[in-house]
């Protein structure tokens, strides 16, 4: 029996809204469908409404009539300013205020680990851990986080901010053995997210129950968030193909690994 009437994924069009586009289906009667790439073919429990995010009239029409949003497009990794703002910052503040102004009383939030970025890894972090950005990237996701939460104390809307780590079909690198995150604990977590009584503002990590993951959950049980994959699995493989890195590098020393070495996006 499907729990929302209409259901709300931006970002549809990507890697991980493809993983929702699936797997979110069972929860709602209609799940719509919003992206400025292309979208396909609507299934028929499907609506597709393309949309640039910057765009807040049209926002305004693609969360209209939606019981929950799940909120995963933006500018992906590190990109010039003006796509952060635009897409990032601005495309977060739009849906933020048009599920203010439609009434939608829940939003799932795809931020990042790059929302602190700069933590050590040997020191960890819990959902506690004050916003250390690594990259414009991670300051937009803090944006959309300290929003989420205004519209919470505010406005009464619930939001889940998840701190995705590293979301692919396997690990493929040295540090996704840390920060793996598989397809089907994503499912669970999102779906926790849009089932959870009480959801208030919870921050929690977007990660599987790797061995050497770097960040705990303890604080946010409520969600009942219980990751099944590790990628300690992977391990032998993973280490087959790659080599160690140097300890002293900021990509082997900080969680936020490589995005710690970029520059800014508008240097040539
Ligand atoms: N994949 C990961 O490991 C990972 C890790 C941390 C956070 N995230 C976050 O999860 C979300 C999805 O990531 P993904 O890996 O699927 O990336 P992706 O690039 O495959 O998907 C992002 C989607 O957003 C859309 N988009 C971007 N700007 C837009 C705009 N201005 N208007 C309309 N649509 C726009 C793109 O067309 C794309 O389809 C992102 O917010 C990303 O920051 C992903």
């Amino acid at each position: 029996m499907p729990r929302f009437n209409r259901l709300l994924i931006t970002g549809a069009a990507g890697s991980l809204g493809g993983v929702l586009r699936k797997g979110l289906a069972p929860l709602a009667k209609t799940i719509r469908l919003t992206d400025r790439a292309d979208l396909g073919d609507a299934a028929p429990h499907e609506e597709i409404m393309p949309a640039e995010l910057g765009d807040f009239d049209a926002i305004m029409k693609v969360v209209e009539d939606c019981d929950a949003v799940v909120h995963f497009g933006a500018a992906p990794v590190e990109k010039p300013w003006a796509e952060i703002l635009e897409s990032s910052i601005k495309g977060g503040y739009n849906v933020y205020e048009a599920a203010r102004r439609h009434g939608i009383g829940r939003v799932v939030y795809a931020s990042s680990i790059h929302a602190v970025g700069y933590v050590r890894c040997e020191e960890g972090a819990d959902t506690d851990t004050p916003h250390r950005p690594d990259t414009l990237y991670g300051v937009s996701k803090c944006f959309v986080e300290d929003l989420a939460k205004m519209y919470f104390h505010k406005f009464g809307i619930e939001s889940a901010l998840l701190r995705i780590n590293s979301c692919f079909p396997e690990p493929t690198t040295r540090r996704h053995l840390s920060t793996w995150l598989s397809f089907d604990d994503l499912m669970q977590l999102v779906e926790r997210c849009l089932l959870a009584e009480r959801l208030g503002y919870t921050v929690v990590y977007g990660i599987s129950n790797n061995r050497e993951r770097y960040f705990d959950n303890d604080r946010v049980r409520h969600l009942g968030y219980m990751p099944r994959d590790n990628a300690e699995e992977y391990r032998e493989k993973v280490e087959a193909n790659t080599a160690p890195g140097d300890p002293h590098a900021d990509e082997v020393k900080f969680v936020g690994g490589v995005f710690c070495e970029y520059g800014h996006p508008d240097d040539d």
